[in-house]
């Protein structure tokens, strides 16, 4: 073998200069995309203008290096980051908001640097440990005890997927007849949810939506008048699941009542907090979510109310060994660990969830903790209460001034939705593209990013005998304040701006 073939064959592994040289341009990159944030319009070009970039950066992967080496990447990267929602920013309001926390960037760095593998906890023992440390942490400020074990997934749609897949094998283990087993969830409940039922092969036709009352909460009196005539039927119901904090409204299910409610039914109750979850970790959000801590099972999301970077979610499971129930089989190939001294180790990642192999997530959740403290957690979830109130009084302040606004309902925990109110005999269609408008018309100025969901036009409505009318939909503007770049001056740019959408409509008589 010559010298050349050698270096050839030793392409893919870097002097320590050439690192060096990497990291300062790919850090350089990240730095100054982080310092120009504040005054980055709060939507970039998405759309035709964003699928038009797409194209034009798409192109065939090189057999050599691309010439020009991380320079050109970094070109293309950057117009790349220019077509999309600027969902790192201060002004994203929209959807549920995350963040990206500079600390958890570094932890992805580090832990893809020394790659160590932690699907098994005795390949890392220490490692495994450090995730386990922040795990049971977060399930102590949830209310549970050391019962419970901590799963970190990929987000909130595959811990509530681990959740159903372990109640499911709770209530009928491996018998694989599901035709009978029955679901229920509110109305308003994250889509995630149905799907993973669905994933979990129990028929969708099997999921029973309850109607939710005024503030879009589960009915729990429709919900036990539902179940009973399922039981009479011959169905088996094993399942609520509850939220806690919606995604249209942050709606808090009635949780206490829907604990009492499975303890007397045998069922297994699962708190959806993928949004609203870790406002347990706040004082002002711990009052809100009482009850939360009977459930058996809570998905929350670190990339939603922690602020970290997309791609983690977590389940935490009250009997941690249901949880493994399910998830834990032997594999000869991995005997090797089982044959090692496992006295005092953490528990195997991969025995509570269905990933083998899996990034080291445990660490963008515990660096953070660790050089921010949970201290910096906790107030900033306070002030994102306190945020959304904000919106909240500026908007009631509109209306008791005559703005042609409505609120969907108070906000519960940091999410709101409101709309323009509706003009005598005008037809939902007609009503919603009005809104459309209003929403266009905010985002336009690209300061703020909000979002829309459809809402029923009179929530919790009941004809003579009780009974909810066909549900009529209404496109409404949503807030969601979550980021912990979002500050009071950005509430304030949203309530500006809405001011001047308004004008900006009532010159066109869309008011
Ligand atoms: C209440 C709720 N559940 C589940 C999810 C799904 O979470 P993820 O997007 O992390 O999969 C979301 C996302 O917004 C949510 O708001």
């Amino acid at each position: 073998m010559t010298d050349r073939d050698e270096a050839t064959l030793k392409a893919l592994e870097l002097e320590p200069a050439q690192r060096a040289a990497w990291l300062e341009q790919f850090g350089g990159f990240a730095l100054a995309h982080l310092a120009g944030l504040e005054d980055a319009p709060a939507v970039g070009l998405v759309g035709a203008a964003g699928n038009q970039i797409a194209r034009e950066l798409s192109a065939p992967i090189p057999e050599a290096p691309l010439p020009g080496g991380p320079a050109a990447v970094l070109e293309i990267l950057g117009r790349a980051v220019t077509a999309s929602l600027n969902t790192a920013g201060a002004g994203y309001l929209a959807y549920v908001p995350g963040g990206g926390l500079y600390a958890s960037a570094l932890a992805d760095l580090v832990s893809n640097c020394v790659n160590r593998y932690t699907g098994q906890a005795s390949a890392a023992p220490a490692l495994c440990q450090l995730e386990d440390d922040a795990l049971r942490w977060l399930a102590r400020e949830f209310g549970y005890d050391v019962d419970a074990r901590g799963l970190l997934t990929s987000g909130g749609s595959t811990a509530n997927f681990a959740a159903i897949v372990a109640a499911r094998h709770q209530h009928f283990g491996d018998s694989g007849d599901y035709s009978r087993a029955l679901a229920y969830v509110s109305t308003q409940s994250h889509h995630s949810v149905a799907k993973s039922l669905r994933l979990a092969g129990i028929p969708l036709a099997n999921v029973r939506q309850v109607r939710t009352d005024a503030r879009l909460r589960m009915d729990v009196e429709a919900l036990t008048r539902q179940l009973h005539a399922d039981r009479a039927a011959g169905g088996r119901p094993f399942l609520i699941v509850a939220a806690a904090g919606t995604t249209n409204t942050g709606a808090i299910d009635p949780l206490p009542a829907l604990a009492e409610l499975c303890a007397r039914e045998r069922l297994w109750l699962h708190v959806d907090g993928a949004y609203g979850g870790a406002f347990v970790l706040c004082d002002e959000g711990r009052a809100r979510l009482v009850g939360m801590s009977r459930a058996d099972s809570i998905t929350f999301d670190p990339h939603k109310g922690m602020f970290l970077p997309y791609g983690t979610g977590c389940l935490l499971v009250r009997d941690g060994a249901a949880l493994r129930r399910v998830h834990h089989l032997a594999a000869d190939y991995l005997q090797d660990f089982d044959a090692q001294d496992r006295r005092g180790e953490p528990p195997n990642p991969s025995e509570y969830g269905p990933e083998l192999s899996r990034d080291f997530r445990g660490l963008r959740v515990w660096l953070p903790l660790m050089l921010h403290g949970a201290g910096a957690f906790r107030r900033a979830l306070t002030e994102k209460l306190a945020l959304a109130e904000r919106v909240h009084a500026g908007l009631r302040a509109r209306v008791a001034a005559g703005a042609p606004l409505e609120l969907a309902a108070p906000p519960e925990l940091s999410a709101l939705a409101f709309r323009l109110t509706r003009r005598a005999g005008e037809p939902a269609p007609a009503w919603s593209e009005r809104n459309a408008a209003l929403l266009d018309a905010i985002n336009r100025r690209a300061r703020v990013f909000l979002s829309s969901t459809n809402l029923p036009t009179r929530p919790g409505a009941r004809d003579a005998s009780g009974e909810q009318p066909a549900a009529e939909v209404v496109l409404t503007l949503r807030v969601c304040v979550l980021s912990f770049r979002t500050h009071a001056r950005h509430i304030d740019l949203l309530l500006e701006d809405l001011d001047a959408a308004l004008a900006e409509l009532a010159a066109r008589d869309r008011v």
